[in-house]
């Protein structure tokens, strides 16, 4: 399995929401959840919707960004409509939690129903294929989120600057890299060899970091390393810094069963039929258990600033001049052609937007080693 990508803050408020259906210990166990996986300083409850209202409100300036998340239902009478309309909206984080009813058929049928879901929520047909399909059984509940991110940054790439070079992930492809020579926040730590790079995304109220291992390995080592308080301290030790930095022109696609990941997180017992309480969305307590929580999600790299979207008068567009940087004539490398960790962090709220691992860049295989 390569790839991993995937919204804290979607999941989060998509969860937030079907936990206003849960009673008793399913209650607290999505509660729980929902504060291992916040910032330290504990949000109130409200507080996920709110830094979802924040990262939607950047759509457009510092990315653009499609999401959707649905309820799947798979056999279950007597739904509270008042639910399901009040999630349909929305509500302050503006994704609203659409209603899906599975039909009576099998896993097959269902899996091509999340499949069809996320293409249309995403707005293309290139979806990964979930690596571990749900079997949903009756009275279950699948929670899916899909979205689609594209980074425009505040120093963006030329159009001439790239060139075809080797990707060193888990397989060996070959991808456009894009180079740049600029002065960006960066930090070196050399204790755990590996770089960290703040990149500013436009408008400046979100802002990608990427962190790469000094030397190209697989990735255990580096999330091992990634907590709260190691991704704080690298944060205040960016420094600005002459760079010539080089990234992938690629979209990492990633599509992903989180029941593991949320069950080693305490949630557990929500996906026991008869254990499981979400009477608050209709029938008796028993009825209905959590089936699945799946999510697609893709980031593409473009070397856009995106500025060139607001030339008006159907010119042929220009690249908004940039301002000279004084950049040293010998900038330190940040090469990003091997495997490397991406998130996207909403300033005002400091959420993380997204997050993921970037382990196979997509392009032409060369061979299948390492
Ligand atoms: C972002 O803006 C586009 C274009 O207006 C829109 O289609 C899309 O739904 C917006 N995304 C969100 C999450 O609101």
């Amino acid at each position: 399995l390569y790839n991993t990508l995937f919204s804290p803050l979607v999941l989060a408020a998509s969860l937030e929401t079907l936990g206003e259906t849960a009673r008793g210990a399913t209650a607290d166990h999505i509660r729980r959840v929902l504060r291992s996986s916040s910032q330290k300083e504990a949000p109130s409850a409200a507080s996920y919707p709110q830094a979802l209202r924040s990262a939607v409100d950047s759509n457009l300036t510092a990315f653009t960004l499609r999401a959707a998340s649905a309820l799947f239902t798979k056999q279950v009478a007597a739904l509270d409509q008042n639910f399901l309309k009040r999630a349909r909206s929305g509500g302050v984080g503006r994704i609203g939690l659409n209603h899906v009813a599975l039909g009576s058929g099998g896993k097959k049928p269902d899996s091509a129903t999340f499949h069809t879901w996320a293409q249309g929520a995403t707005g293309t047909d290139n979806v990964a294929q979930l690596s571990k399909e749900p079997q949903a059984q009756s009275g279950a509940l699948v929670l899916a989120n899909a979205l689609r991110i594209k980074g425009l940054w505040e120093k963006g790439f030329g159009e001439s600057s790239e060139d075809l070079r080797t990707f060193l992930g888990v397989k060996y492809t070959r991808v456009p890299l894009m180079h740049r020579s600029g002065i960006y926040r960066h930090y070196e730590d050399v204790a755990n060899m590996v770089q960290v790079l703040e990149l500013g995304l436009r408008g400046g109220e979100a802002s990608m970091l990427i962190l790469l291992p000094f030397l190209v390995e697989k990735l255990e080592r580096l999330e091992k390393l990634i907590t709260l308080e190691q991704l704080q301290s690298w944060h205040s030790k960016l420094t600005d810094t002459s760079l010539a930095l080089s990234l992938p022109r690629v979209t990492l696609r990633s599509s992903l069963n989180l029941q593991a990941a949320l069950t080693t997180l305490g949630l557990v017992d929500v996906w026991t039929q008869g254990k499981a309480d979400f009477s608050g969305l209709g029938g008796a307590k028993g009825q209905m258990h959590l089936g699945g929580v799946l999510h697609w999600a893709s980031l593409e790299f473009s070397p856009d600033s995106g500025h060139k979207k607001e030339a008006k008068d159907g010119e042929e567009a220009t690249v908004e001049e940039e301002e000279e940087e004084d950049v040293d004539v010998s900038p330190k490398m940040f090469y990003a052609d091997h495997s490397f960790v991406v998130m996207v962090m909403d300033k005002a709220s400091g959420a993380l937007v997204l997050m993921g691992a970037m382990d196979v860049a997509e392009g032409r295989s060369l061979h299948d080693e390492l």
